[in-house]
């Protein structure tokens, strides 16, 4: 599920609500053009760019397990921290990731770029 109504607040936009995600889930949004995936590992959301840096495959589609999402593709591995990809597939190359911010009373989660 995607959210359109995007809300801006000092460089950071409103994408989703915490209680959107369960451990291990992943999101993809669509903010200024851009599209992120979103996923929770170990209680914590993070955020890089959805659309795999080799061919272009869905990374939302992918599967995650600890840090790491694997491209549905061709399997290239990147870390959702940093979007670093792995040594181990070096095929592709580092994607963006993105500062993920939390509203603790609300649960809203805002992404800056
Ligand atoms: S498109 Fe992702 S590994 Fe090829």
């Amino acid at each position: 599920m995607a959210y359109s109504n995007n809300i801006e607040k000092n460089n950071f936009t409103k994408v989703a609500n915490l209680k959107d995600f369960q451990e291990g889930s992943l999101m993809k949004v669509q903010v200024k053009g851009k599209s992120i995936v979103l996923a929770m590992v170990n209680g914590q959301i993070h955020a890089m760019n959805s659309v795999c840096s080799h061919q272009g495959g869905p990374l939302e589609e992918g599967t995650l397990e600890g840090y790491d999402i694997t491209c549905p593709l061709h399997y290239a591995v990147f870390d959702i921290r940093n979007g670093k990809v792995s040594d181990s597939t070096v095929w592709a190359t580092d994607l963006e990731s993105y500062e993920v911010k939390q509203d603790n009373k609300t649960g809203d989660l805002f992404l800056k770029l």
